[in-house]
């Protein structure tokens, strides 16, 4: 189920985000359950707005994609600019399909510029939005004492950035965060990476949310261990005076897009922490 509690409102305020959450981490359960001999079935209770699973014995599958879970992570810095074998965006393509989510994978230089422009003017409106920096802020971690203590949020040492107390990290992010810089560092981000993938689902609704999240984390997990590595930049579908033009450039029509990436080989980067299970299981 949803943590309320934890709702972003600034960028997230019909909590799309947050049902695709909870999509990635039925996904994740789906896995983890075949490979400890279980076969579940997944149902969306609209009237709850919770994931139902249902698990009963089967054949046990250690498959790749469950190995892969505790590596997976999002890699926020520069890629080396090497493609992927047509193999290998097959094998992509196919983990990223799912009941009424489709998946666009874009590897021409031309289009990949295009979406850089959208995620561009989607980053600057958000950095001018106060209430987006705001929020921003409270879930970055910028020291060891903050992650470990709160084993949560965006880590500053993932993204590339230097992991100092947050009364230090406070006043670097007032001095530096610019949406110049910033927008700068995604075109390098971009360029340097093999393509971009956009999610988008047959219908706006949570129940296509939670799918689109299913599929999100298989094509993470099956990126993971082929060792091809992935960010999101959701700018162009977040903010949402922009999302109906950038779904009209990629030729969506009235489709909602529901999630951007970009991917590529790039090296290993510092860890997100977790939360401890018991902090997220409801008795
Ligand atoms: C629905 C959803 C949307 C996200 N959007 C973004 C995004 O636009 N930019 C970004 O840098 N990270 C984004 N993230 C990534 C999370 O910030 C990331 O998963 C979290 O910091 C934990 O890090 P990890 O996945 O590397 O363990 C998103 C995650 C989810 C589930």
């Amino acid at each position: 189920m949803p943590d309320w509690s934890r709702r972003c409102p600034a960028v997230d305020p019909d909590n799309h985000h947050m049902f695709v959450s909870l999509g990635c981490a039925t996904e994740n359960l789906m896995q983890a359950a075949q490979a400890f001999g279980k076969q579940g079935q997944v149902h969306f209770d609209s009237a709850m707005d919770v994931v139902k699973v249902s698990l009963e014995p089967s054949q046990t599958v250690i498959s790749p994609l469950f190995d892969a879970i505790p590596k997976r992570q999002c890699t926020r810095v520069e890629y080396d600019g090497r493609k992927l074998s047509n193999d290998d965006l097959k094998s992509l393509a196919s983990a990223g399909q799912g009941k009424g989510v489709n998946m666009l994978l874009i590897t021409e230089k031309e289009k990949v510029d295009q979406i850089l422009e959208y995620v561009v003017q989607g980053n600057t409106t958000q950095m001018n939005d106060r209430a987006f920096v705001k929020e921003l802020e409270s879930w970055i971690r910028f020291g060891y004492d903050e992650v470990v203590s709160k084993g949560d949020g965006l880590f500053s040492g993932s993204t590339g950035n230097p992991v100092i107390p947050r009364w230090l990290g406070m006043e670097l992010f007032n001095l530096f965060f610019a949406a110049k810089s910033e927008n700068d560092k995604y075109a390098k981000h971009i360029r340097s990476s093999a393509g971009i993938a956009v999610f988008v689902s047959d219908r706006n609704d949570k129940e296509h949310w939670v799918e689109t999240g299913r599929c999100y984390e298989r094509f993470a997990l099956q990126a993971t261990a082929l060792g091809i590595k992935n960010a999101l930049l959701n700018q162009p579908i977040e903010v949402s005076a922009l999302r109906p033009q950038f779904a009209t450039y990629l030729g969506m029509g009235d489709r909602r897009p529901d999630l951007v990436l970009r991917f590529g080989y790039g090296p290993e980067t510092p860890r997100s922490l977790r939360r401890s299970l018991d902090r997220v299981i409801v008795a």
